[in-house]
């Protein structure tokens, strides 16, 4: 019997330093002490034995039981200890970038087309203005040669603030703002918000225009026309071409409205142009002698043009965006196509 003890102790030490899971760790222990276990059995035996062997052998499978339990608890710590450790090299690669990095932003479509846009005109030698989005009637209409009961005031439809001044409706009065303040020549673009009670899949309450205005003597409608040929050559390709059609602004005349060549079919036809390969994108003319008039111009030694065209207009444009709406809406799925699509700014 005691050979048996000697067995188990040395079979079940054996099995331990080879277990490598907790359950076959669990399945050992019932193996060697459990109630059908080989120790406990053994010492089951112990009543068969002679009385005086009883007490030493007795002793000695106590010995043993303590020393398996001991070796138990080692192994089931060694074992615990690994699964830990591999548990936390799975979960922990230090390769990977964190759950929260940074993301990093990037410059919103409409900026991208706005900062193209000015930079065209800056190369031109044109100065960036700017002027307040509340307005007073005066600047945004009457001295654009709009007086109150002007009719080209219903195109616009205002929002007015409760003490009687008005939320720009184009950025037209920084043309007034800029010649009161300045002398000419005059070479500027205004890049701004301007609001008006409107609101479908291509018109938002506040959007953003980019005005132009040059002043100076001898300016003929042939600058205006080689800039803004010029301008659509740059924005939309070297191919471009645009054309003039006559139209009506109370504070330019002669106006006009600007095509540029379908940027989509090259001028062909197609489901954009209306079929017919023009796109219209901007709005222009002589600057009134009345304008002049109104920020004490003499119109007979200045002459100059102006120009305004919507920034959303061009960046739905130049990107299919087919509603106003995505433009303003913020959502990253939108927003994440511009990465690759746009050039660098
Ligand atoms: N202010 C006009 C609008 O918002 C756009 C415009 C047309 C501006 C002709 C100009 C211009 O400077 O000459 O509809």
């Amino acid at each position: 019997m005691e050979q048996d003890l000697v067995a188990i102790e040395s079979d079940c030490s054996d099995a331990l330093s080879r277990v490598e899971e907790l359950d076959a760790l669990n399945d050992l222990r019932v193996q060697y002490l459990g109630r059908q276990g080989r120790l406990t059995a053994i010492m089951r035996g112990l009543g068969k034995l002679a009385k005086e062997d009883r007490k030493a052998f007795g002793q000695a499978a106590n010995k043993v039981r303590d020393r398996l339990n001991q070796a138990f608890a080692q192994a089931e710590d060694r074992l615990k200890q690994a699964a830990l450790e591999a548990e936390l090299a799975e979960r922990i690669d230090l390769t990977l970038p964190g759950s929260d990095a940074v993301v990093r932003g990037r410059v919103h479509p409409l900026r991208r087309v706005e900062s193209e846009i000015l930079g065209i005109f800056n190369r031109l030698g044109y100065r960036i203005a700017s002027g307040p989005q509340v307005e007073d009637d005066w600047h945004n209409f009457e001295a654009l040669n709009m007086p109150p009961d002007h009719p080209a005031r219903d195109m616009q439809d205002t929002f007015y603030t409760v003490d009687g001044r008005l939320l720009r409706t184009h950025t037209s009065p920084v043309q007034i703002r800029t010649m009161l303040a300045n002398k000419p020549p005059l070479r500027i673009v205004v890049p701004g918000a301007v609001y008006r009670c409107d609101a479908d899949v291509s018109h938002s309450p506040m959007f953003h225009q980019v005005e132009g205005l040059v002043v100076d003597q001898g300016i003929t409608m042939a600058d205006l026309k080689g800039t803004l040929a010029y301008f659509a050559r740059e924005m939309f390709g070297a191919d471009t071409k645009i054309r003039l059609r006559s139209s009506f602004f109370p504070f330019t005349e002669p106006s006009a409205e600007v095509d540029v060549s379908c940027i989509f079919c090259g001028g062909k036809g197609c489901r954009v142009c209306g079929d017919c390969g023009w796109i219209e994108i901007l709005g222009c003319g002589m600057v009134d002698p009345a304008v002049f008039e109104a920020v004490g111009l003499g119109p007979d030694q200045t002459q100059g043009f102006a120009f305004g065209m919507g920034i959303e207009r061009i960046a739905m444009l130049r990107h299919r965006i087919p509603d106003i709406r995505l433009l303003f809406d913020s959502r990253v799925e939108f927003l994440e196509q511009f990465a690759q699509r746009d050039r660098e700014v």
